[in-house]
Parts: structure tokens; C-alpha cells; sequence
């Protein structure tokens, strides 16, 4: 057991046995840090696993209080949690997936600190059309067909969903628009795809390290993740998830297979087309995250998934977040041979996407320049990129290593072990720099040396200053 889950078990006991009473507030994570000779980043993980087991409550400027009564329902709950946690697995199966709270916990800090946003998961927005989209979400708002609440139902807008299903075209994939439905962000996508073909209790074959997102969906579904063996260049290894397979079901395998996030790489066609022929066989449904598609830095986009699909097994997700506004929270979803429970399931969980932002999208693809935003985009992003690999690979300590990102904006780097990343976030954080720990993209401990950073903001003298300073503090940590 780790350090920070006993002193969790512990705390917890603590509570259950009534020495600690809701509304009881606990001691700083310092003042415990120092009283139990733990570091702070130890005292703070086991904070936030108490918050994700429903015992504890933050309040911003005030510190950690108890929620719950001893004895209460919750508790009892909160108790078996502990057991599913501490139960000694398998490796790669993970009992119950729990990295919510911390990733809402890391987002908030970067979201709340007017601080340099290396930690981000959003592109930096400077560059994108909002003012534009704003003036048609505004001409849109005068339509009289948003009177009426249909407006929204699913599938989509109309006009929205042409404009995706030729965006595929312009791409060289022909997909049949009655297959989209549109959605509150790929968020709402992957996990709606993922609740048509999975049900509680169910193994989800994940690439290692996966985004959150994809953790997140499993959390929520109370399912299992299985991090699967994930090459830095090649992606998925197809035969290890073959080989996991023969061995138990598999009810679903979630990927990235172009540009993945964190790590960058973009899967080989024809591996691509090995892990379509293996979902085919074992009839297991492919849900695919293609949320940074359209940032290629080569000559030509990338084929997805879907494209070597016949059998409808794969569930496609895509999102207007990366490339125009992630505020307005448009995504789409091409879910295959599942598109009718996906529908009903997003009519049941939401009811609409609001119309407006679809039909701001809309005009604005319809009418104005799209491709020639993402051009600039794409190569501010390879350069980008570029730059600061070659800082990092200066100023971070030795035997550093980072991925070579083919397109979207994100840099994995895996530091000498002795970094915690966790630790490092925490430095960063004080000198007004986030970084986004590897801790949030695995169900296991194994990324705790890594961490991921942003590169969509345009380079400047600032940003230099702020990956330097990282540098620094990750050897700093070494010592
Ligand atoms: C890899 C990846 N998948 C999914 C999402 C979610 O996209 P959306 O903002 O459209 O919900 C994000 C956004 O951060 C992402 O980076």
C-alpha cells in the first residue's frame, strides 16, 4: 500500500471511529506533513483521495473539513471503496478507476492562478474566431426556428451536421450524415458512446497513458480500465490487447489513434487497420477519440479508424473544442452500428445540445475561412512544438526524455524517476507555472515521473522563461 493510502485508511478510520465529525476541520496539509514526517505532496494525495471517497470537503482559502456523519450510508459506502482500492490486482486492471478529483483538483488551480498555462488541456484561444462566431451566434439568435425547443433535439442542427459530413468528404472519408449526432463537446460523445456499449462492471481496454477523458467516462460507468502496453510512435500494441482478450472479456477498447494525447504519435495505417481487423473478430467495439484531427502537421490528415471500419464497430468522436471555441461546447458523435441507442441516450441525458452555438458553427463554416485558420494553426503549432522540445531537452535534467508530437499541442515528457511530478506541479504552481502531472493520465502510479505541457500558446519570451523554469525545478527536485 502506498504512503498516502494509509494515511488516507487512517484519517478514514478516523472518521468512521467518530474522532472526527462532520464539519470538523482536518489540519493543514503542512501542519499533517510535518506532525506525520510525510511529504506534502503524500499529505495532499491523501486529501484528495479522501474528497473522491465522498469523506472530505476543500473550501477555497479554509482547508479540508469532514462531509459526512460516521455511520451514515455514505460512510458505509466510503468504506467498500476502500476495500475495491487496497485489494491487491493484477498489474494493468485497475479495481476501480478514480482520477477525478484529481484532474478537477489540478484544472481548478489552473483555471483560478492568472499563471503561465503549460498545464492546460485547451489550445490557447488568442488566435481563434470567436468574435466572428459571436456575431453569427447573434444573427443566428434572430432565426425564428429557435423559438421552438425541437431546435435541438438529436440528432443536431441540419445545416451543422452537412457541414461535418463535408468536412469528412473534403478529408477524403465519406460518411453518411444521418450517422452524426451532435453533442455537448467530445466529452459528452465518448462517454455516451461508451455507455451504449458497456454497462457497469465491464473491463475497458485503454491505451497507456490515455487521456482522462477516457478515464473519466469509466469512472462514471463504475467500470474497469485495463491500461494496455501503448508504443511512443506506434501506438496500441494490437497484439498485447489480443493477448489480454484471450484472457478476459474485453467489453470495449477506447484509443487515440491520431495525434494521442499525451504522447503525440500518430498510428501507422496499416497498424490501424490490425486493430480494426482484431475488434472485427472479437466483435468488440472501438471507441475513437479523433478530437485533434484536423491539427496535422504533415502534408496530408491522417485516416481514422472509421475509415477501415465495415462492421460498424467503430464509434467515432470529434469536437469543433480544439480548432474554433471550446467554449460553445459543440462535439459530434459517429457511433456506427450503435448511432440509435447513442440517440436515445443522448436525448436522455441532456435532452438537446443548445442550437445556437450549432448554428454559429454552421454559418461560420458555411461562409467563412475555416481551412485557412487551421493552416496558420497547424504550422504555429509544429513550430511550436519544435521550440519547445529543444528547450526542454537543454534545460531539463539529464536523461530526460520527450515525445516528437505529429500534430495536436501537447509534449510528453518523462523526467529521471526521482522527479515527482506531483511535487514538481506543486513548485510550478508557486512560481505561477502549471504543468499537468503524468498521475492524471493512468489508473497506476507508473507516470508519477512525467509530465505533460501545452504548446498552443504563441512562443514569447514568457513562455521560454516558464519551461526553463521547469527545467530547473525538476532538478532541483533530484537533489
Ligand atoms: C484528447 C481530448 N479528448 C477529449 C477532449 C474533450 O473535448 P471537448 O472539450 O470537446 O469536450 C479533450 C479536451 O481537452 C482532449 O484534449
Amino acid at each position: 500500500m502506498k504512503l498516502y493510502e494509509k494515511l488516507a485508511n487512517d484519517i478514514e478510520r478516523q472518521i468512521r471511529g467518530g474522532v472526527l465529525r462532520h464539519g470538523d476541520r482536518l489540519q493543514s496539509v503542512r501542519q499533517t506533513s510535518r506532525q506525520c514526517a510525510l511529504s506534502v505532496t503524500t499529505v495532499l494525495r491523501a486529501y484528495l483521495l479522501l474528497e473522491s471517497r465522498g469523506l472530505l470537503i476543500s473550501k477555497p482559502q479554509s482547508g479540508y473539513f469532514v462531509q459526512l456523519r460516521p455511520g451514515s450510508d455514505a460512510a458505509e459506502a466510503a468504506a467498500d471503496a476502500v476495500e475495491a482500492i487496497t485489494t491487491p490486482k493484477p498489474m494493468a486492471l485497475s479495481a476501480t478507476v478514480d482520477v477525478s478529483r484529481l484532474v478537477l483538483s489540478t484544472l481548478r488551480s489552473i483555471a483560478a492562478h492568472d499563471a503561465v498555462p503549460l498545464g492546460s488541456p485547451y489550445p490557447d484561444t488568442g488566435s481563434f474566431p470567436l468574435q466572428k462566431l459571436n456575431r453569427y451566434a447573434y444573427a443566428a439568435g434572430q432565426d425564428p426556428s429557435l423559438r421552438a425547443l425541437q431546435t435541438g433535439l438529436p440528432p443536431g442542427h441540419p445545416q451543422l451536421i452537412r457541414q461535418i459530413a463535408k468536412r469528412y468528404l473534403d478529408k477524403g472519408q465519406t460518411v453518411d450524415p444521418a450517422e452524426i449526432l451532435i453533442t455537448l463537446g467530445a466529452t459528452e460523445a465518448i462517454n455516451l458512446c461508451l455507455q451504449a456499449v458497456a454497462k457497469p462492471g465491464d473491463v475497458i481496454a485503454v491505451e497507456s497513458p490515455t487521456f482522462y477523458a477516457m478515464l473519466h467516462a469509466i469512472e462514471r460507468m463504475g467500470m474497469k480500465a485495463i491500461e494496455v502496453p501503448t508504443h511512443p510512435e506506434h501506438g496500441i500494441d494490437v497484439d498485447a490487447l489480443a493477448g489480454i482478450a484471450a484472457s478476459q472479456a474485453i467489453a470495449a477498447c477506447m484509443v487515440m489513434p491520431n495525434f494521442q494525447n499525451p504522447l503525440g504519435f500518430v498510428m501507422p495505417d496499416e497498424r490501424k487497420q490490425t486493430l480494426v481487423e482484431l475488434a472485427t473478430r472479437l466483435d468488440m467495439p472501438l471507441i475513437e477519440n479523433g478530437v485533434y484531427n484536423e491539427l496535422y502537421y504533415g502534408a496530408a490528415p491522417p485516416r481514422t479508424l472509421k475509415s477501415y471500419d465495415r462492421e460498424g464497430l467503430v464509434l467515432h468522436c470529434g469536437t469543433f473544442s480544439k480548432t474554433l471555441t471550446s467554449i460553445y461546447r459543440i462535439g459530434w458523435a459517429l457511433p456506427g452500428r450503435y448511432r440509435d441507442q447513442v440517440e436515445k441516450l443522448k436525448f436522455l441525458n441532456t435532452l438537446t445540445t443548445p442550437p445556437l452555438p450549432q448554428m454559429a458553427i454552421a454559418r461560420f463554416l458555411t461562409r467563412d475561412g475555416y481551412e485557412a485558420h487551421l493552416r496558420r494553426l497547424r504550422k504555429a503549432y509544429a513550430q511550436q512544438a519544435s521550440l519547445m522540445r529543444a528547450i526542454v531537452l537543454r534545460f531539463f535534467p539529464e536523461g530526460t526524455r520527450v515525445s516528437t508530437p505529429r500534430g495536436g499541442y501537447v509534449l510528453w515528457i518523462e523526467m529521471p524517476p526521482q522527479v515527482d511530478a506531483m511535487r514538481l506541479y506543486e513548485l510550478a504552481l508557486a512560481r505561477g507555472i502549471t504543468i499537468g502531472p503524468g498521475h492524471m493520465f493512468s489508473v497506476s502510479d507508473r507516470y508519477r515521473h512525467f509530465i505533460r505541457l501545452n504548446y498552443s500558446t504563441p512562443w514569447s519570451p514568457a513562455i521560454e522563461r516558464a519551461v526553463i523554469t521547469v527545467g530547473k525545478l525538476a532538478a532541483d527536485c533530484m537533489r
